[in-house]
């Protein structure tokens, strides 16, 4: 919205109500509050926010119910969920807000006394039945103990002497607690399984609304997506992300007599309303290598969908495969590639190590080098035969060449955007690749299944959002400093991955350079404790700024570049060992 631009009392009000939700929203981010160190239990601190965010998910597999519903039931309202990119009204958010307040405060009572406490306070203040949050409550003492045990360095020390180590499931905590304790033989899960019906039935949702977001800011579906699917993701969610392919494919996934999601079925078009999307997927090494039954799924998901006879304008992929075989004279086998991975034996895009070490004039050669490295096709051709990476340059190049929008579904607390140089690499090196190949910056949009509210956001508010919560939040850099030498480490490592996806995707607002000069050099206490800690890290952050000046990113004043520059050969002083000149009299 325009600074100058007018707005009349019920607009205000909205825009307000805006404002506020955002401000919500940053605040019920689980913000991480320092590093976790190897084999010490998890502090007090951390626990609240955890625990809070451990009671807000129903888990039927033991029998708990989700603490927000459980209060609003004892109060006699609806504890609002999103279900779609509307925002809340205001009535909703008032709502949300009290028992969002109760919930907090048992969780308080339970920490300092108990169990018993906690399900009493519930039960005076807001009439929750004593049996449900008794069973949450004994759910969350369970977690609590659990924390509590660490068997990290003894488990490191067993593995070293080549002993037995009890397994147990790698998952995100709050997805799945049964991860606790750590220092356990992670295990993951078995692909025939996967997607589960649990994310099949969530991916639904997100498909839907995301395709929504689309079409509400564009006027139209988009014909093709890219998307990134990661292992580790898949398995900690159990194939949302696979789920929300086949859904914007409008497939179905069919288990075999044995119990094995190997066959697809099409969705009606008439059950589905709206047009099957064309889905370019970009699969990790992990991904490929941990999920080889499910890279079969999706490409014969695709084929499924290529092969209807179906109009062009509901079956974009059948429309751009036969568009393709028509111009290019190919077969369906080679227009109808659609997932790429690393040649095998191979991992990971580079662009991440491009960008840090600055190794690169065009931003094209980064989109370039992505292809480069994921241009490897798998699947089967007509014939059955397996295709186990083959080089596929050209059909990547002609997949990405139609794509609208990309998308990547987030789903850990613990990792977000600027946490790791992994999400620009990919993320923002598919976006780099299609912008050049469409000759059009695609829409760039995240999901995250982090709380039970349904939400698409574009990059550039992820971005946003990432900055507030984390690199720019007090209470994040302060726990962060509490670690020394490696706390400022990991604020410079947040600025230079919100450094690529200026590089990737041009998504970064140039107020939050500003910021982070201000907050991390400009200010000279800070400054000094930079210096004190890791002069090595604050002498990175100066150069990752005046890089982003120089490419174009951020448009600092004249003033701030000098400050900034001198600020870096003050540092590059001290990492030297010049001793600043003492005042030393004329004549000695
Ligand atoms: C994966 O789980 O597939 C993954 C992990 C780290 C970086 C990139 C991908
Ligand atoms: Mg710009």
């Amino acid at each position: 919205m325009k600074k100058d631009q007018k707005l009349d009392s019920a607009g205000r009000d909205a825009r307000v109500l805006e404002l506020y939700e955002q401000l919500v929203e940053v605040e019920e981010r689980l913000i991480p509050t320092g590093l976790h160190i190897f084999g010490k239990p998890s502090q007090f601190n951390e626990k609240t926010d955890l625990l809070r965010m451990l009671a807000s998910f129903d888990r039927p597999e033991i029998g708990t119910r989700a603490l927000p519903e459980l209060i609003a039931e004892g109060l006699g309202v609806t504890y609002s969920r999103k279900q779609s990119n509307t925002g809340f009204t205001e009535h909703e958010l008032t709502i949300r807000e009290q028992i969002d307040a109760f919930a907090k405060e048992s969780i308080e009572v339970f920490l300092k006394s108990g169990v018993d406490d906690a399900i009493s306070f519930l039960d005076r203040a807001a009439n929750v039945n004593l049996e449900t949050s008794t069973a949450l409550f004994l759910m969350l003492a369970d977690v609590c103990q659990k924390l509590e045990t660490n068997n990290e360095i003894e488990s490191l020390i067993r593995a070293l002497r080549a002993e037995y180590i009890e397994p147990g499931p790698g998952a995100d905590i709050v997805q799945n607690p049964q991860i606790l304790p750590t220092g356990r033989n992670t295990y993951a899960v078995n692909p025939y399984l996967i997607p589960s019906a649990l994310a099949y039935s969530k991916g639904e949702v997100v498909a839907s609304s995301l395709l929504e977001r689309h079409l509400t800011e564009h006027g139209k579906y988009p014909e093709a997506i890219a998307l990134v699917l990661w292992g580790l993701d898949n398995i900690k969610t159990h194939g949302e992300g696979v789920a929300q392919a086949l859904w914007l494919l409008g497939v179905r996934p069919i288990s075999d007599g044995l119990n094995r999601a190997t066959q697809v079925e099409a969705i009606s078009l008439e059950q589905l309303g709206r047009p099957r999307i064309d889905v370019v997927m970009t699969v990790s090494g992990i991904f490929r290598d941990l999920f080889s039954p499910t890279v079969q799924l999706l490409d014969k998901a695709v084929r499924l969908v290529a092969n209807l006879d179906e109009p062009a304008e509901s079956n974009y992929i059948r429309k751009h495969v036969t568009e393709q075989m028509n111009s290019d004279g190919c077969d369906l086998d080679e227009a109808a590639v659609r997932v790429f991975s690393n040649a095998p034996g191979n991992y990971g895009t580079n662009v991440n190590f491009m960008v840090m070490d600055s190794q690169w004039d065009r931003e094209d050669t980064l989109g370039d080098l992505f292809v480069t490295r994921k241009c490897f096709a798998y699947g089967r051709d007509s014939t059955g035969r397996s295709i186990e990476g083959r080089e596929a340059r050209l059909a990547m190049d002609r997949a990405l060449s139609r794509v609208e929008a990309t998308y990547q579904n987030i789903d850990t607390f613990e990792i977000g955007l600027t946490d790791v140089d992994h999400y620009f690499e990919y993320l923002g090196g598919v976006s780099k690749a299609v912008e050049h190949r469409a000759k059009s910056r695609p829409a760039i949009y995240l999901s995250d299944s982090l709380s039970r509210d349904v939400k698409i956001r574009s990059l550039e508010e992820t971005v946003r959002l990432e900055t507030r919560a984390k690199t720019l939040n007090p209470k994040w850099y302060e726990g962060m400093l509490k670690h020394g030498f490696r706390g400022v480490a990991e604020i410079e490592s947040h600025v230079s991955n919100t450094f690529g996806w200026s590089a990737t995707a041009d998504a970064v607002d140039e107020w939050i350079y500003s910021e982070v000069a201000e907050t991390f050099l400009f200010d000279n206490s800070m400054l000094d404790r930079l210096r004190d800690l890791n002069p090595h890290s604050a002498h990175g952050l100066v150069q990752r700024l005046l890089e982003a000046n120089g490419r174009g990113y951020w448009d600092a004043d004249d003033n701030k570049l000098k400050k900034l520059r001198e600020i870096g050969r003050s540092l590059e002083d001290q990492l030297e060992g010049i001793v600043p000149e003492p005042n030393v009299a004329p004549g000695f």
